[in-house]
Formats: structure tokens, sequence, C-alpha cells
């Protein structure tokens, strides 16, 4: 002891009580070696925080240079208060980008601000605003409030005209653009348009093997937690189950993303904890870090957070905390990213990759039970039908109020500007996939049974399954490694 402490001395470093304590316990070599640093006079437990951070980030950089993956966008919190005028800017940053997308159709060309066009009467014209206002008259027609920059305008839908079905499923607050005859300051709408994605986009193939896989909703603590079934999916990816042609699928794995919820956390609904096996948040997340070093590692671990996370709700959620989830962020092949977030993979010298969006999926919900065709298609056990409806709406959350997000100077971060190859939800906690004009929907399955708040609220959901994705054909698999299957 004495030996360690005179070592220390001769570098002029002075040990705090705590670390004291700290090297009784750890292997002396090993805290010499770290913390060789002759400018540092007290070394105190935080210093030894940070000193260990920068060391883990250097060699995760290191380590992970290799690797076939690139964070595009992944938001970090925003400092600073909330004033009115960010509220006014976030939203005029989503009109104005949406609005862009929209000025690409030929019908859209012509544009008028609302208060311009408003002025003209019998002539044809054209707005693009966010919808304001939607109810439905007394004879039929649906009558909609548009706003744009410099005003409102009511435009009307009568229920023989083409358009009329489009206008049902219109949801408050999204941007589209309208065509009509101005008449005594009412526009009577002869098409709507909404931004979509383009059908041109074509279906990308790699030239290189490789397989991504997409998992969601593990809620590591729950007391329903498919604990079996996750670790059977572990040694699935690890080559140590299933036959020749599993193992030979599963070693070409490069990729696994995880969609958020990936704990039970700790008072999401009132009365949680009577569903909890792990009652602390830090140990159901030392749990999963576990489960998740288990695995293979040329495997690169992709990880946003969900709803049931430890994280602030508001969208886009920042990146797992370091302190809480420290030893999954530890991992030297994790990549831990914001809820939304964008991510390049598989690229190469003369392959420009694919591109994912990863998103939880929160507002789902809100679209389920509020657009009529979405509850006519049962969108609550097809939930691909919801995030295409998200994707032609070029929003992940377009309505005020279907989940609760942040304002971000000058910037919506929920805008889909950028259309991706993969665009990924959980939350439904149901398998489900859907290519839409060559953009593959996938929605993920879950690793937890039904809970008695699914059954109030009739979901239904499929848990077990992982969805795999073979970049060089797109093809789709899903593997069940529930209990029953085996
Ligand atoms: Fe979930
Ligand atoms: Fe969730």
């Amino acid at each position: 002891m004495n030996e360690v402490i005179k070592s220390f001395m001769d570098r002029k470093i002075l040990l705090s009580p705590e670390i004291f304590e700290k090297i009784k316990e750890d292997s002396y070599s090993d805290i010499i070696e770290k913390y060789d640093d002759k400018n540092i006079l007290v070394l105190t437990n935080e210093l030894l925080e940070e000193k260990n951070k920068e060391k883990i980030l250097e060699l995760k950089e290191e380590y992970n240079k290799d690797r076939k993956v690139r964070i595009i966008k992944s938001y970090e919190e925003e400092s600073g208060k909330r004033e009115v005028k960010d509220f006014v800017s976030h939203f005029k940053s989503r009109y104005n980008k949406i609005k862009n997308i929209l000025l690409n159709r030929t019908d859209l060309q012509n544009t008028l601000s609302i208060t311009r066009g408003i002025e003209k009467n019998n002539e044809n014209v054209s707005f693009i605003g966010i919808i304001y206002n939607k109810l439905i008259t007394k004879n039929g027609d649906l009558s909609i409030i548009l706003e744009d920059l410099t005003g409102k305008i009511i435009f009307l839908v009568k229920r023989d005209k083409e358009c009329f079905n489009m206008a049902k499923d219109l949801v408050l607050d999204e941007v589209i653009g309208v065509t009509g005859l101005i008449r005594n300051k009412v526009l009577y709408a002869n098409n709507i348009f909404i931004p979509d994605i383009p059908y041109t986009k074509e279906l990308k193939k790699s030239s290189e093997e490789g397989y991504a896989a997409f998992i969601s909703d593990i809620h590591v603590g729950s007391n329903v937690f498919l604990e079996d079934d996750f670790e059977r999916f572990i040694k699935w990816l690890n080559l140590e189950l299933g036959d020749e042609k599993h193992k030979e699928k599963a070693s070409k794995i490069k990729y696994l993303f995880i969609i958020g919820d990936l704990v039970d956390g700790i008072g999401i609904y009132p009365d949680q904890d009577l569903g909890l096996k792990i009652k602390d948040i830090n140990e159901q997340y030392e749990k999963l870090a576990y489960y998740l070093g288990k695995i293979r590692n040329d495997i690169s671990l992709i990880i946003c957070p969900g709803n049931h996370d430890a994280l602030r709700l508001s969208e886009p959620q920042p990146s797992l905390d370091k302190n809480i989830a420290k030893k999954i962020w530890e991992l030297p092949n994790v990549f831990l990213v914001s809820n939304p977030a964008l991510v390049n993979i598989h690229f190469s010298e003369d392959f420009d990759g694919f591109d994912v969006l990863m998103y939880h999926g929160s507002s789902m919900h809100y679209f389920v039970d509020n657009v009529e065709s979405l509850r006519l298609g049962n969108a609550k056990d097809n939930p691909s039908l919801v995030s295409k409806f998200l994707l032609q709406r070029r929003h992940l959350a377009p309505t005020h109020g279907s989940s609760i997000y942040a304002t971000y100077k000058d910037n919506d971060p929920l805008v889909i500007d950028k259309v991706p190859d993969f665009f990924v939800s959980g939350e439904m906690h149901r398998p489900d996939e859907l290519n839409y004009n060559n953009t593959t929907i996938i929605n993920c399955s879950c690793f937890q049974a039904k809970t008695p708040y699914e059954e109030k609220m009739g979901n239904n959901p499929i848990p077990s399954i992982a969805t795999l994705v073979d970049l060089k054909t797109r093809n789709i698999t899903k593997i069940d490694f529930s209990e029953n299957d085996k």
C-alpha cells in the first residue's frame, strides 16, 4: 500500500479519501496506468469518471473506425429556455421544408400566399398551408381552414369530389397543397396534394453481402419480459442455435438496430411498479448491458431510446444517458443515437450505403385513433399503414399533441426531409413490413408478453420476432424466438 501511495506522490498526485478506498479494492497497476497524469493534483471521483469517459471514447473511436456505420442525424438537447418566438420558428421551419417538397409538383408551381390569393374572384388558384381546423358541414362536405405565414382561408371539399376521401384523412397541422376556384373568399377545392415520397426512387441494393436485423421494445425489468426468448435470440446471433441454414444467415448479420423501449422504466404509468421485476432503473440497464455484451463483437449495435427509457419524453429524445446506461455506453460496438435518428450503413467506396430512419413511434397511436382510413384498415394490427401515413406526410408526428416534442430553433427535427431506404419503428409491439415507393417500412416486434395495460387498450402484441433484411437482395425474413416455436 505504501508503495502505491508513494508512486502517486512521486507523480505529485494527492489522493482523495474515496480514491484511496477504491485503490484498496481495485488492481493497483490498473489505476496507476489509467491515471498517470502529472498535472492532476487531487484525484477525485469525478475526475476519475471524466478520464474514464475520455479513454472509452478514444478506444471506441479507434475500435469502430472500420465499421460501416455513419450517424447522419442524431439530436442532443438544445440548451436554453424556449420562448414563443422559438416555437414560431420551429413551425416556420416545418412549413418551409415541406412547402419546398410540395413546390416540386407542377400543379403547385403558381402558388399564391393566402392574403393575395383570397382577393381573387372566380379564378383558379393554389395554396400551400398548414391545416388549422377541419369540420364536416350539415351537407356532409368538409370545411377546412388552411393557414400560411400570411393568413387563413376556408376551403370546401364537396363530398362528390374525387379528392373527398383524401380530404377525410387530412389531420390537423399537416402541411398540404390545394388547388381550386376562389369565390367570395372561399376556395372550392378540386385537388389536394400531400408531400409524399417520390415513385421513382429505385430499390437500392448492395453488391456486398450483409444482413441488418431489427428489434425493439425489449422492456427489460418488466415481469413479462420474455427473457428466455431474448436469450435464444442472442444465442442465435452468436451461431449457437439453429441448423446450418440459420447459422449461415446469422453469420451474415452486421448490424442490429434496436428501436427503443430498451427497458420497462420506472413510473411510466400509475402502479407500473406492480409489473416490475427489476425496480431500479440502473439495474434494468445493467441487465440489458449484460445481454448486449454477449452479442458477437463484429455486429454493430445501433440503439435509440423510446418512451419507456430514462430520458425526457419530448422528441427528439437525446441518446441514452451515459450515466444511467453506463454499461451499455461502454460496450465497444454500440452506437447510441437519438429518437428519431438517421443512420447510414453498409457503404463502400462505390456505394453510398442505406439510410435508416429510426423512430420509436410514440405518435402512432394518435393516428390509429384519429384517421378514418387507418381505423378502418385496422392499422393497430397493421402498423406499417401508420408508418406509410407518416412517410406520406413527411413528418413523424404531424399533429400537435400526437407526440410530445421539443421545439428547436429554426428547425423541426421531426420533418422527414430526406427519403430513407428504411423507415423503422417500434412501439406497436407487432412485426410488420411494407415496401412503399421503394422505402422499406419495418415495424418491430417486442420481447414482452401482453401486459394488463395492453389488454385494456385492446393491443395485440406479437412478441419475440426479429426482422432481418438481406442487404444484397432486400429480401425480408422474420424469425420467431418464442418458446412454442422451438
Ligand atoms: Fe414498448
Ligand atoms: Fe413505446
